[in-house]
């Protein structure tokens, strides 16, 4: 019997996402000195690892530490350096500097959550799996969402829903759920808070005019998607991580060094490419991506979670 093609990642697999453009972008050679910001199920780690051969180094962070034990068992047999740590990439230049590294050659962000922490109903993370409303990468430390949407008003929960998730019903969600809050029946678990999501903001569908196109195309707008990756962007102040690593990259990559990002967000990829858009400018880089590169057909069949993902690079100038 033929086989099938699988059509989407199975619980607790992980694919990288645009394995073969993060390679080609970098392009370690041995002997180099490279940085994985988010460790993850080690799926680029892996390869980063063999590309810096003997002579070389992979330094990797992860901000949950669940993840570190089953990426060491998936590193040591390749036999090349590496050091995991348990670390926010807002504070990368400090674990190389505790490392004694001035700066590293390759550098890779793949951001937001992995499969593994979607599919543990535990996290929270998911509305597609009943669990605690907690959503933090790092559950050592941080509000849980719970706690958030207690703390929020509805203004600043609207504004997070309309930003991070651009949401077009983020008052109305917003209202719903201070609302149960103040009522006393809030909701704890993420299928109360979905539920609670969908009445207040049912699917709809959206007729968007093509330019040239006889039929308008049509959206789903699923407000609980939104209002979730709202949230989790919210718990784990995504953005101004994101920043932090912004600022400091030009300072931490070495002469001719190369940085790729992946994001999977419009707000995250705005500020990745104005970050590079402006250090070309100012002469830290010598060369930034025009456009994202995105995956192409098989991988987007193969991967569903790769259909949203946009890969920016840079080059460090040479002074
Ligand atoms: C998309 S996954 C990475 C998957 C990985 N590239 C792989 O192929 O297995 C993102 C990972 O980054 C971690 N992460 C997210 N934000 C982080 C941050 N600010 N600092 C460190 N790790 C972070 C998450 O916990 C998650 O494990």
């Amino acid at each position: 019997m033929k086989p099938r093609r699988q059509r989407s990642t199975q619980p607790g697999e992980h694919r990288p996402v645009l394995l073969r453009e993060v390679l080609e972008v970098l392009a370690i050679q041995s002997g180099n000195v490279v940085v994985d910001c988010t460790l993850g199920f080690a799926g680029h780690s892996l390869e980063l690892l063999k590309a810096v051969g003997p002579d070389g180094c992979l330094i990797a962070l992860d901000l949950d530490a669940n993840n570190l034990k089953s990426a060491e068992e998936r590193l040591n047999p390749i036999g090349n350096l590496f050091s995991l740590h348990h670390a926010n990439f807002a504070g990368v230049a400090q674990v190389l500097g505790e490392l004694g590294y001035m700066g590293c050659d390759a550098l890779l962000a793949d951001l937001g959550v992995s499969s593994m922490q979607i599919d543990n109903p535990e996290r929270g993370f998911s509305f597609a799996r009943n669990g605690p409303l907690d959503m933090r990468m790092d559950p050592s430390r941080g509000r849980t969402a719970f706690e958030i949407l207690q703390s929020l008003s509805t203004e600043e929960l609207a504004e997070a829903f309309r930003v991070y998730g651009d949401e077009p019903e983020a008052e109305k969600i917003a209202h719903a759920i201070t609302e149960r809050f103040r009522t006393g029946k809030p909701p704890t678990s993420t299928r109360e808070l979905a539920s609670l999501i969908s009445e207040a903001a049912p699917v709809t569908i959206q007729y968007n005019p093509l330019p040239g196109q006889p039929r308008p195309r049509q959206q789903k707008i699923r407000p609980i998607a939104r209002v979730f990756q709202a949230l989790r962007i919210l718990v784990n102040r995504e953005l101004a991580n994101l920043q932090e690593l912004l600022r400091v990259l030009p300072w931490i990559l070495n002469p001719r060094g190369r940085v790729a990002i992946i994001s999977f967000h419009s707000g995250e990829d705005r500020l990745v490419k104005r970050a590079f858009r402006e250090g070309l400018r100012n002469g830290f880089y010598s060369q930034v991506s025009e456009t994202p590169l995105r995956a192409g057909p098989e991988e987007r069949y193969n991967n569903p979670r790769s259909r949203s993902a946009k890969l920016r690079w840079a080059i460090r100038a040479t002074s």
